[in-house]
C-alpha cells in the first residue's frame, strides 16, 4: 500500500511520474521525464482533481485507494481535457460510477467526444462555487491556457490554486513533491521549454488568466506537471516568469540559429557570435538547427531578446531545419525581438529573401542589413557579419541601459 502524501490538511498528492515516454505529445523530448499530477481533497465530500495518462492508471488507482480506502469519490474536477490528464477518466468512472464529473460547457463537449460520457456531468460557470465541507472550490475559466476548456480551481479557505498546465514544467518528481523538498533550480529551464513549446502560442489568453487571478491570494500552486509551489519566493518567480513569457519579454542575450550543409554558413555564424561577444554580449547561444531539437531553440529564443537566423538556400527555399524553425516561431506569434539574418547560396540566392519575408510578418525590429554570402566566406562577408553583430550588440546593450535608468528613476 502506498503511503499517502499529504500536502496540507486533507489535501493529498496522487500523481505519477513518467520516465518511459520519449516524446511529450509525440513531439517534445523528455530527457528528464514528466509528472502527471492529480490531487484528492478529503473532506465531507471527496474531490479528485484531474487524472493521469492512461498508461499509469493502475498506479494511480492504487494511490487513490491509499487515501480513500473504500470511500467513494464524490466529484472529479476536470481542469483540462488533454489526454495526459483526462486519459484515466473512463476507467475511473467504471470504478466510481456515482462520481459527478465537474467541468464547463466545453469540458462536457470533450467528455462526450473523447469518452462517450454524458451522464453525471455537472456543468459549472465561471466563478461558480462548490462546497465540499470545510473546503469551498471556486472555478475560474481560463480558456486557451492551454485548450479552450481549460479552467483552474481555487480553494478559498486554504488559498490553494489548482492551475492545470499553467506554472507546470517538464521533469519528474524525484522523491520530493513540494518545492521545499527539492532543488527547484533543475526545473527553471524545463519550465521555459514547456511554456514556449506547449503554451507559447497563447500569450494573450495567459495574460487574461493572470489578470483574472490578480486579486486572488495564492499560498500554494498545484499544477498538473512538476513541483507543487508552496514557498513565497517560488510562487512569485513562477507567476512573474509566466507574466514575462506571455508578454514575449526577454532577457539580454542573443540566439544565433543557423542551418549549414558544408560549414560555410556556420563560419559566418561563428564570426557574428565572436564579434557579439567582443561587444560585451555574454549570453550567446548558438544552435545548429540540424543538431539542436527545435524545442531547445524555441526555449532559448523565448529567453533572449536578440535573434539572428542564418540559412543556406536549398532547392530555392530556406534550409529545411530553418524553415521548420521560422514556421514554429510564426505559429507561436513570437514578438518583441531584435532580429538579424544572413544566408548563403551557390548559384541563386533565395534564403535571405525568404528570411526577410518572415521578418516582415513578425513584430520584430530589424537590425542592420542582412549578410548574403555567395559560396564561401571572404573578408568582405566577414566585415558585413561583424557590422551585423555590432549593431545587434549595440541595441542589446542600449536597451539594458535604458532599463537601468528607468529602475534608477523609480527609486527616487
Ligand atoms: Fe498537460 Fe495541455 O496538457
Amino acid at each position: 500500500m502506498y503511503k499517502p502524501f499529504e500536502i496540507k490538511e486533507n489535501l493529498f498528492y496522487v500523481g505519477v511520474n513518467d520516465r518511459i515516454k520519449h516524446l511529450f505529445e509525440n513531439l517534445w523530448p523528455l530527457p528528464k521525464g514528466v509528472s502527471y499530477n492529480s490531487y484528492i481533497i478529503h473532506d465531507e465530500k471527496t474531490a479528485l482533481i484531474d487524472t493521469v495518462d492512461i498508461c499509469y492508471s493502475d498506479v494511480f488507482f492504487n494511490k487513490i485507494r491509499s487515501v480513500l480506502g473504500d470511500k467513494p469519490i464524490d466529484y472529479l474536477i476536470v481542469n483540462h481535457m488533454e489526454p495526459d490528464h483526462s486519459g484515466s477518466i473512463e476507467l475511473l468512472k467504471t470504478r466510481y460510477p456515482g462520481m459527478k464529473i465537474v467541468g464547463n460547457a466545453r469540458t462536457a463537449d470533450m467528455l462526450k467526444g473523447y469518452y462517450g460520457i454524458t451522464d453525471n456531468v455537472m456543468v459549472i460557470e465561471d466563478k461558480e462555487e462548490l462546497c465540499l465541507g470545510k473546503n469551498t472550490l471556486q472555478f475560474y475559466l481560463t480558456p486557451m491556457v492551454h485548450w479552450p476548456e481549460t479552467m483552474m480551481t481555487y480553494v478559498k479557505e486554504s488559498k490553494t490554486l489548482f492551475s492545470a498546465d499553467a506554472f507546470g514544467t517538464f521533469g519528474t518528481l524525484d522523491g520530493g513533491i513540494l518545492d521545499s523538498q527539492l532543488c527547484p533550480d533543475k526545473y527553471w529551464d524545463e519550465m521555459v521549454r514547456y511554456y514556449s513549446n506547449i503554451v507559447g502560442k497563447f500569450g494573450s489568453p495567459v495574460q487574461a488568466a493572470l489578470k483574472k487571478l490578480a486579486g486572488v491570494g495564492i499560498e500554494t500552486i498545484c499544477s498538473t506537471h512538476g513541483p507543487i509551489w508552496t514557498e513565497t519566493d517560488n510562487i512569485g518567480k513562477v507567476v512573474s516568469l509566466y507574466d514575462k513569457l506571455s508578454k514575449y519579454e526577454a532577457d539580454k542575450g542573443l540566439v544565433i540559429a543557423y542551418g549549414s550543409m558544408y560549414g560555410n554558413v556556420e563560419q559566418l555564424a561563428e564570426v557574428i557570435a565572436a564579434e557579439a561577444a567582443q561587444c560585451g554580449i555574454r549570453n550567446i547561444v548558438m544552435h545548429n538547427v540540424s543538431k539542436s531539437h527545435n524545442s531547445e531553440i524555441i526555449r532559448d529564443i523565448f529567453k533572449y531578446k536578440g535573434l539572428i537566423i542564418g540559412s543556406p538556400t536549398y532547392n530555392n527555399k530556406l534550409y529545411p531545419g530553418v524553415e521548420n524553425l521560422v514556421h514554429a516561431l510564426q505559429n507561436r506569434n513570437l514578438k518583441n525581438r531584435f532580429f538579424g539574418y544572413f544566408g548563403g547560396f551557390t548559384w541563386a540566392g533565395a534564403a535571405v529573401k525568404q528570411l526577410k519575408e518572415f521578418s516582415d510578418k513578425m513584430e520584430f525590429e530589424i537590425i542592420n542589413e542582412p549578410v548574403e554570402m555567395k559560396q564561401s566566406l571572404n573578408n568582405d562577408y566577414m566585415e558585413q557579419a561583424r557590422r551585423l553583430a555590432q549593431a545587434m550588440a549595440e541595441k542589446l546593450n542600449s536597451e539594458v541601459e535604458v532599463m537601468s535608468v528607468r529602475a534608477d528613476t523609480s527609486c527616487h
